[in-house]
């Protein structure tokens, strides 16, 4: 029996792709084995920003033995052939929207043969038809509601290697997540770059209406979602959200700039204010509501007075965490040819000055929580500390407490202590 393993980068989305590639190769007979001794290695790739292909190069550059590897995802699409030529091991190029046909050119693999299956038609899709019985935590999965994006923000490479927005059929998704409850899943994240778009491109169906349909899949206790696009988030998602008690008061809705040149610029669709106006109607709406957010620091020509007012909207927003990352040009993006490409200093000061205002800002969110009570998924023991255990509260803060067992079950925990990552409590009896 031959054994594979699965190497996994970047966003939600490929951790979603890769459980449902080993959930492939498994039905086909593959073994899932530790990397020393697998005969094929899937790399399962980010092109979001430079650095994120590096991490890939280095491990497909490094010496040593060298089993068979297959390059799936974003990078495949937007490198391509080069990695044939550049990594001799790689003998199957797969691009994200050729899941369906990636097991059995990794047989072919196995052969002799090299198989490339990059998309030219950015609407054609093999999908993968499996659900991902393979996953990290038995009682969690993610499932993608849409493919592709059609909104080219100027610095973003999705589009270009995702290809068209695709809603997937509300049927699917339904049977999905049954089938996912089924087997043993309380919680369940829907994955889109932009969600909040979902069903746009079919009849009769949006986002709200999907997230009603799965509120009632009896047995699934927890529903999430991300990414939002602050554009398109309605005030029917809103209600939604207020009325189901089983979606978690979690969004994610990134802002990534604080001045409205820079929004601008980065062809985003809304201005600060109209996201203040969102981010009110969901606070209003939802009162234990957690955001967070993304920001991206020195985009080409980004001012000190542009930057200024990021800060400026992080104290004014005040989100629980904040992904923030310096500009990153992708080549074939719009902006990869603005002026004003900021020095790489530069960038760092401001990465540094915003993820010290952030930290401070959620050190005082997470103190202000102490005390209270809440309901947390056990994930298992905590990766720190000895007979510790740690959760998510429907929030998706990270709580440890002092405790054993309980993986996939609901407690409740009081919190004792907090900083800016995490919460600390003790197990409280359930009334
Ligand atoms: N669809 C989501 C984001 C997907 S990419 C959205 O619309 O928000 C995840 C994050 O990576 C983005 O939110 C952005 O903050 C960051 N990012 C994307 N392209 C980048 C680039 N070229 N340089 C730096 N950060 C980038
Ligand atoms: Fe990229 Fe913008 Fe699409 Fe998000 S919405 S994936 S940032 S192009
Ligand atoms: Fe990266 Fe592709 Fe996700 S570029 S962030 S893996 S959509």
């Amino acid at each position: 029996m031959n054994g594979f393993a699965l190497k996994i980068f970047g966003c939600q989305m490929n951790v979603y792709d890769g459980d449902r590639i080993a959930s492939e190769l498994r039905v086909r007979g593959w073994r899932e084995v530790p990397e020393e001794e697998a005969d094929l290695v899937v790399y399962v790739t980010c092109s979001i920003r430079d650095k994120a292909e590096q991490k890939v190069r280095s491990d497909l550059g490094r010496g040593g033995r060298k089993p068979l590897v297959a390059v799936v995802g974003c990078m495949a699409q937007r490198v391509g052939r080069e990695l044939l030529a550049r990594f001799p091991q790689v003998r199957v190029l797969c691009g994200p929207r050729q899941l369906g046909r990636l097991a059995g050119a990794v047989e072919e693999a196995m052969e002799g043969r090299t198989t490339v299956l990059l998309d030219d038609d950015p609407r054609a899709l093999e999908d993968l038809e499996q659900i991902p019985r393979r996953r990290q935590l038995p009682f969690k999965s993610f499932v993608t509601i849409a493919h592709g994006c059609d909104n080219f923000c100027t610095y973003c490479i999705v589009p270009h290697v995702r290809g068209r927005f695709q809603s997937r059929l509300p049927g699917a998704v339904v049977d999905e997540v049954r089938s996912l409850v089924d087997d043993g899943v309380v919680e369940v994240t829907l994955l889109g770059q932009n969600v909040n778009s979902y069903g746009t491109d079919l009849q009769g169906v949006s986002f709200a209406s999907l997230l009603r349909s799965l509120s009632a899949v009896e047995g699934l206790r927890r529903l999430r979602f991300a990414t939002n696009h602050p554009k398109d988030l309605t005030d029917d998602v809103i209600a939604a959200m207020a009325e189901e008690p089983k979606i978690c008061p979690a969004v994610n809705l990134p802002i990534q700039a604080g001045s409205d040149r820079v929004l601008k610029l980065m062809n985003r669709g809304y201005d600060v204010a109209s996201y203040a106006e969102r981010i009110g109607a969901l606070r209003s709406a939802l009162p234990d509501l957690a955001v967070t957010s993304d920001l991206i620091v020195a985009f080409p020509g980004e001012t000190e007075e542009d930057f200024t007012l990021s800060l400026e909207a992080l104290r004014r927003f005040r989100f629980d965490q904040v992904h923030s990352a310096a500009y990153s040009p992708r080549p074939g993006t719009a902006a990869a040819s603005f002026p004003g490409r900021l020095p790489a200093m530069e960038a760092r000061r401001r990465l540094n000055a915003v993820n010290d205002l952030q930290l401070g800002i959620a050190r005082e969110i997470n103190a202000s929580l102490l005390g209270r009570v809440f309901t947390v998924l056990v994930d298992g023991p905590a990766h720190r500390g000895e007979g510790l255990l740690q959760g998510r509260t429907a929030t998706d803060k990270v709580v440890l407490f002092p405790g054993q067992g309980l993986e996939g079950r609901f407690v409740d925990v009081v919190v004792a202590d907090a900083d800016a990552w995490s919460l600390k409590g003790r197990l409280v009896e359930r009334m």
